[in-house]
């Protein structure tokens, strides 16, 4: 067993915030067995978040058999939200809802269940409330999860690779029947306001346009591509939408949309202008389940160690990161102070370009 000269840790907590995502059992898996095999700590799982600070009669502590198995297995056995902000948790005062910041009831509830520290496994949202909590006196060291990759801190979070896997999967699909219908095919993935998923995959899916929240898009120009392959007896076409792209002024619909609606939007006005057979699949939550692929597993592993060795030599208020091939700590201020986006002009964007994929711009 190895030993490290440590801090005055014994007790941890770990919670999972946001949306679930492939790794995250792993991330719990390699916490637990790193902070009992290395330090000799207890490890106590939060359920749900930080809503599991508010009700910590919820929480149970983690054995190695509890984390038996579950490496390959989605979701998170912690379970999870993306709605529990404990500065400002939703409530309601005589069925009027408003929000209350209870993040002193988590603070006195994390020191009555005698944590030391607490390895905060999310995305930004989920970071950021975990850097507060840290400035209020509880210490934090983050892992930096979500399908989006939309963290400017680290190369790549755990749960992207995973995503990528369905997406460019799906576009694979997606060229068969597409071409023995002569369809066009618009396939809209996740990633909120961040194209990534959607240039992955349509890179590694092969499609024929992409189009992305970073790169305005015009349905004139889109259709000319689609009749252009056309005249070149092209006759099927496959289109990735990020389900964060911009619509164009004529497209945009009176009320918010919903998951689905832009790229339906987008899949009727081709249809009106080019008068062809057109289907969209909306790809939805399939991207967040199942098994994380073996990249995932590994970075989730390193993120897992990565963390306790953090909290073991001291550097409270840091995440977990990837850059280049190294997992180093970055300060939580650093990575909750920007996102990551495609760059419209960057090497990625030129090589799709170059290979002849239409961005409807
Ligand atoms: O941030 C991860 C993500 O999957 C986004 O890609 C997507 O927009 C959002 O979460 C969906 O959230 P929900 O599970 O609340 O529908």
């Amino acid at each position: 067993m190895q030993r490290h000269a440590t801090s005055s840790i014994r007790t941890i907590g770990i919670t999972t915030g946001g949306g679930d995502c492939p790794g995250l059992n792993a991330v719990i898996r390699a916490v637990v067995r790193a902070a009992i095999r290395g330090h000799g700590w207890r490890v106590l799982g939060i359920r749900d978040g930080f809503d599991g600070l508010l009700h910590p009669e919820q929480s149970r502590w983690l054995s190695l058999d509890d984390v038996r198995d579950i490496l390959p297995r989605g979701g998170t056995i912690l379970g999870t939200t993306n709605r529990g902000n404990p500065f400002s948790y939703p409530v309601e005062d005589d069925g009027i809802p408003g929000a209350r910041d209870l993040s002193d009831r988590v603070i006195e509830n994390a020191r009555t269940l005698g944590l030391d520290a607490l390895v905060v496994v999310g995305g930004d949202g989920t970071q950021r409330i975990g850097l507060r909590l840290h400035e209020k006196g509880l210490p934090v060291v983050g892992v930096p999860k979500t399908i989006d990759n939309d963290l400017a801190a680290t190369d790549s979070t755990f749960g992207f690779d995973s995503a990528l896997h369905v997406a460019s999967e799906a576009v694979d699909r997606l060229h068969t029947t597409a071409e023995s219908h002569r369809r066009i095919m618009l396939l809209e993935v996740m990633g909120r306001d961040a194209g990534w998923i959607a240039l992955h995959a349509g890179l590694a899916g092969g499609a024929h346009a992409i189009l992305l929240p970073e790169i305005p898009f015009s349905i004139e120009r889109l259709c000319d591509f689609i009749t252009h392959r056309d005249s070149r007896k092209k006759s099927y076409t496959l289109i990735v939408v990020a389900e964060g792209v911009r619509l164009p002024a004529e497209l945009q619909p009176a009320g918010s949309t919903r998951a689905g609606a832009v790229s339906n939007l987008i899949g009727d006005a081709i249809a009106q202008r080019t008068r062809r057979e057109v289907r969209v699949t909306v790809l939805g939550h399939t991207q967040r389940g199942g098994s994380p692929s073996p990249f995932d597993r590994v970075l989730s592993t390193r993120f897992g160690v990565a963390a306790v060795n953090m909290l073991a030599t001291g550097q409270l208020g840091y995440m977990a990161a990837l850059r280049g091939a190294e997992v180093v700590p970055v300060s939580l201020h650093e990575a909750c102070s920007s996102m990551k986006f495609v760059d419209p002009h960057g090497e990625l964007v030129q090589t799709a370009r170059t290979i002849g994929i239409c961005f409807g711009d």
